[in-house]
């Protein structure tokens, strides 16, 4: 990714620019032949060293840090400074690197924003520009950009708005494409939509840098990000949008308005929801049975929880339910109880859940009446599954399948512990966190985080690849299959619903293939099909090399 102001030019390919720009910049890594013809002798220490020995300082200086956010800080200089050391580093174990650029440790980064910020990266659109986007988006150094990340910082993780303070996650998003999937950082592009926030204690923050105003009415929100939509079509065009984290009705109107009309997708309610069905192909798997004989009740019936009820139920109608029958095996209970149809102010979205029941405000009650086989959480009500509520699916089910989404951790439904004590080791048990293992009668269980990069990165790297039209909702079905489908056996034993984490890149790989592969069956990918779809992939990875 390249800095604001780091156009390439002559200028900045020697001398003392040259150790400024991040994407040619070697740093000790320079030899002595290339010191003498680039005028950089004398700018840098004698020892000429290699891209290992770089990245053994830069783990070294990672280890002398007593913080996850000073981790943070330093990766992101890092970045500033030098990106091939800084994707070598963190592509060689993103395992470990993830929860550093991403969650949990970039909420804080994003709470601490306008106090740790050191320089611009990527680009800040504000309101103010409504009539110059595409001339403002022009003064991006790079025309071939291919993915942006935009984010209005209007619900960020489990912080709320924090307005232009959320810069931090499309820039953490984007070189997630990269740790873990390998798509170039050169044609990533992480930007802000700065529309105010309603955050009055940010806004009075004397070091915030965003704008301080209230955000627009929706109305006019629509007509700014038209225009931005429209910018981003004409100034970089094949360009996949790719939104994160804004206010939750905003997201969801926002995507059914473009998901039909150009290149684009929304992480927070596709790829979760993809993720999510990745989990539970894995459960019924495990237990050897289909999702179309499942009931399944949410637990909170916001926008994570809308999201994957209607990817579920594009699933089913792939195998063949008809929709009245794919949405009447979802049941959502929410603040208020039970979703039925005496329920007042029930959205649109929420109606077609809303069966025919009884009222109930008790979880517990409305389990033993509905019966489910699979449980999910995603209320933001830490604790809401009591031992109760896991014995009352624990006596319906053999194996209940019980998810408890919500996060950060003290927010989660149950955790790992709870589920399978209270399920007697019979839960299928995966969180929106990562717990750690728990042993049980000689057992040791290992609870799933249903993270989304076990998804985006890999649809990151098959859009790359293939250009398509459209992301479809089919698209993240495969994603979802093809995830469950590197569960190994030892995996699974274990109760772990989600592929390893020991190769990342391998299993973006494969899941990116499979999406690939779909494309061009299903005539959505542009680009010219190849004989061997995965051969292909693997040879427009990035790597991380001089
Ligand atoms: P939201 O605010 O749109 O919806 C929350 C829903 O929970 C609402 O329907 C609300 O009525 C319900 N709720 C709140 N308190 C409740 C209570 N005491 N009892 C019953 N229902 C209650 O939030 P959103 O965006 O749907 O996210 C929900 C949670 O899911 C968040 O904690 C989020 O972190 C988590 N999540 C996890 C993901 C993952 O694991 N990959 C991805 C997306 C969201």
């Amino acid at each position: 990714m390249h800095d604001i102001g780091k156009k390439e030019s002559a200028d900045s390919r020697r001398g003392i620019a040259l150790l400024d720009n991040p994407v040619r910049n070697k740093g000790t890594a320079f030899t002595v032949e290339e010191r003498r013809e680039l005028g950089l002798e004398g700018l840098l220490p004698y020892a000429v060293e290699s891209l290992e020995r770089q990245v053994e300082r830069v783990l070294g200086q990672l280890e002398a840090k007593p913080t996850d956010l000073e981790r943070y800080v330093y990766l992101i200089a890092l970045s500033d400074r030098n990106e091939t050391l800084f994707y070598r580093t963190v592509m060689a174990d993103p395992a470990r690197f993830v929860p550093i650029l991403y969650d949990p440790t970039v909420a804080e980064a994003c709470l601490t924003f306008g106090h740790i910020y050191r320089r611009a990266r990527g680009m800040y659109i504000t309101r103010g520009m409504k009539g110059r986007i595409a001339e403002v988006l022009r003064n991006w150094p790079q025309r071939d950009v291919r993915f942006i990340c935009v984010s209005t910082g209007g619900r960020i993780l489990g912080l709320g708005d924090i307005g232009a303070n959320g810069m931090g996650i499309p820039i953490g998003k984007l070189q997630l494409y990269t740790a873990c999937a390998a798509v170039p950082p050169a044609c990533l592009l992480p930007i802000l939509l700065d529309v105010g926030t309603t955050n009055a204690a940010l806004r009075a923050d004397p070091l915030y840098l965003g704008l301080r105003q209230e955000p627009p009415p929706a109305q006019e929100l629509d007509e700014l990000v038209d225009e931005f939509v429209e910018a981003v079509q004409r100034v970089f065009p094949g360009c996949c949008l790719h939104f994160e984290d804004w206010k939750g009705t905003d997201a969801i109107r926002l995507l059914n308005r473009y998901r039909d009309a150009i290149l684009c997708y929304n992480d927070d309610i596709q790829g979760t929801a993809s993720v999510v069905l990745a989990g539970l192909t894995a459960a019924l798997e495990i237990i050897g049975k289909p999702l179309a004989e499942q009931g399944i009740l949410f637990f909170g019936a916001g926008s994570a929880g809308i999201g994957i009820a209607n990817l579920i139920v594009a699933a089913l109608r792939g195998k063949g339910l008809s929709l009245a029958e794919a949405r009447s095996r979802i049941s959502l209970f929410d603040i208020d109880g039970l979703l039925e149809p005496s329920r007042p102010q029930l959205s649109e979205a929420q109606k077609v859940y809303a069966h025919r029941a009884a009222p109930s405000r008790d979880l517990v009650e409305t389990i033993e009446t509905l019966k489910p086989t699979i449980l999910i959480g995603v209320s933001t009500k830490g604790g809401a599954f009591d031992q109760r509520v896991v014995e009352a699916m624990s006596r319906l089910n053999e194996r209940p399948i019980i998810f408890a989404l919500s996060n950060p951790t003290d927010k989660a439904e149950c955790t790992a512990e709870e589920a399978y004590t209270w399920s007697g080791g019979k839960a299928l048990f995966a969180a929106g966190v990562q717990f750690p293992d728990v042993e049980m009668n000689g057992k040791t269980y290992h609870p799933g985080q249903a993270n989304n990069f076990y998804i985006f990165p890999a649809l990151g790297l098959a859009t790359y690849a293939a250009r398509p039209r459209l992301i479809t909702d089919e698209c993240f079905i495969v994603a979802a299959q093809a995830s469950a489908d590197q569960v190994g056996v030892e995996l699974r034993g274990r109760g772990m619903l989600f592929p390893s984490q020991a190769n990342i890149l391998e299993t973006e790989i494969t899941t990116a293939t499979r999406i690939a592969e779909f494309m061009f069956e299903k005539g959505l990918a542009q680009a010219e099909p190849p004989r061997d779809v995965r051969a292909w992939i693997e040879s427009l990875l990035y790597e991380p090399h001089y």
